[in-house]
């Protein structure tokens, strides 16, 4: 038998090192040609950020990368109770419509961010002295006007957000002192009334932390479903950081889908400085570590079934754009892009991980 030239070199030089004792050396890694596609050209299931609408008139690059990356818009703020509803008889859609129409030009779905919080609310309901009866009303009316103003438009709501502590125990909102507990069923059943096509959420944070928040809010929505209130799925903030294990994040998704229904995360951010050092700086180290904490979190989601995963929204697009900084008046950088715009390393673990 005749062997080609290439293949007997490659022989004498493998018997030689085998003769040497000395080991093959590694084969050099293949240099990956970059990314050309985007989080949403590569997800298997909507991937979207929270948006400021604000943001999307002043800044180009901003309104660039949500169109380009993003599958599914939730309004940061446009569509809180304080910013649509600013007197007992007017509603403020600019700011709202501007965030749904700028979805729609750039064909994505629109996630409503929320109906119901105990907080970012106007004076006027903050301030509100009526009995019981018009407390409903006022509940009832709020999410009725905005469900059925965006119907068709948005595909689903966090109707209620934040309602329990970090104990587990229901929050003291204003709303639970005026209407008791169950105003949170109520809120469900008016906003399916408004709109049967809408899915609806039970929104929170916490979950990665708490246990006993996360397992008072699935008994929560699990009750809620139970009882056959209308209830679609359940949102997961994720204001997260490097504090939380990888393990810890992928078992907390995995328990949200045992739920059966649908899982959001809705509010991704990473914090890589959660001690708030006033000084910190975001080294490659840091990028390298939120890389695969972002990685893990979208790889713990993509292995829910398909038919509950709702999708990944990021909270903003940019570091700069992040509340974060505002909060903690310190260094933070949260998010897969950078002050720039441009993708840091986070984006390429979310990339990995969905690929
Ligand atoms: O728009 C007004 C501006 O007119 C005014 O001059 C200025 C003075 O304070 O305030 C501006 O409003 C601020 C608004 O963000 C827009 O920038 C509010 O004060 C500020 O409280 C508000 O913060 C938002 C916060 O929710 C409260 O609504 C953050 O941007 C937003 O990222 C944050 O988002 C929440 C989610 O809704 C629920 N989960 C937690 C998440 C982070 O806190």
């Amino acid at each position: 038998m005749k062997f080609p030239f290439g293949f007997c070199a490659l022989s004498l030089v493998l018997l030689a090192q085998c003769g040497s004792g000395e080991s093959t050396p590694p084969p050099a890694p293949t240099p990956q040609p970059p990314f050309a596609g985007t989080l949403r050209s590569v997800s298997p299931f909507p991937f979207g950020g929270a948006v400021s609408a604000g943001l999307l008139r002043s800044r180009p690059a901003y309104g660039q990368v949500a169109a380009r990356e993003y599958s599914s818009i939730t309004a940061e703020n446009a569509m809180k109770m304080g910013a649509l509803h600013p007197s007992p008889t007017t509603y403020n859609w600019t700011d709202a419509d501007f965030v749904v129409d700028f979805a729609r030009l750039n064909n994505a779905r629109v996630h409503g961010h929320t109906l119901n919080w105990y907080t970012s609310l106007p004076a006027w309901v903050t301030n509100f002295s009526g009995d019981s009866t018009a407390w409903e009303n006022l509940l009832r009316d709020h999410i009725t006007t905005v469900v059925k103003h965006f119907r068709g438009k948005v595909a689903s709501w966090d109707v209620v957000n934040e309602a329990f502590e970090d104990t587990g125990v229901l929050r003291n909102s204003i709303w639970v002192q005026h209407l008791g507990p169950d105003y949170i069923a109520r809120a469900f059943q008016y906003a399916n009334a408004a709109d049967p096509a809408a899915r609806l959420f039970y929104n929170d944070y916490g979950h990665e932390y708490s246990a006993a928040k996360r397992n008072a809010i699935f008994a929560l929505v699990t009750s809620l479903r139970n009882r056959g209130i209308p209830i679609h799925g359940v949102g997961m903030q994720f204001h997260t950081s490097s504090n939380i294990s990888d393990a810890q994040l992928a078992s907390t998704i995995a328990q949200a889908g045992q739920t059966g229904l649908l899982v959001h995360i809705s509010e991704l951010d990473i914090s890589m400085n959660p001690s708030l050092a006033p000084a910190a700086t975001f080294t490659a180290a840091l990028a390298a570590a939120q890389k695969v904490k972002y990685k893990a979190v979208t790889a713990a989601f993509k292995a829910l079934p398909a038919a509950q995963r709702f999708g990944i929204t990021t909270w903003n697009v940019a570091d700069a754009d992040t509340w974060r900084r505002g909060n903690c008046s310190c260094p933070e950088w949260p998010l897969p892009f950078d002050d720039n715009y441009q993708r840091k390393p986070a984006y390429d673990g979310i990339v990995e991980a969905l690929q």
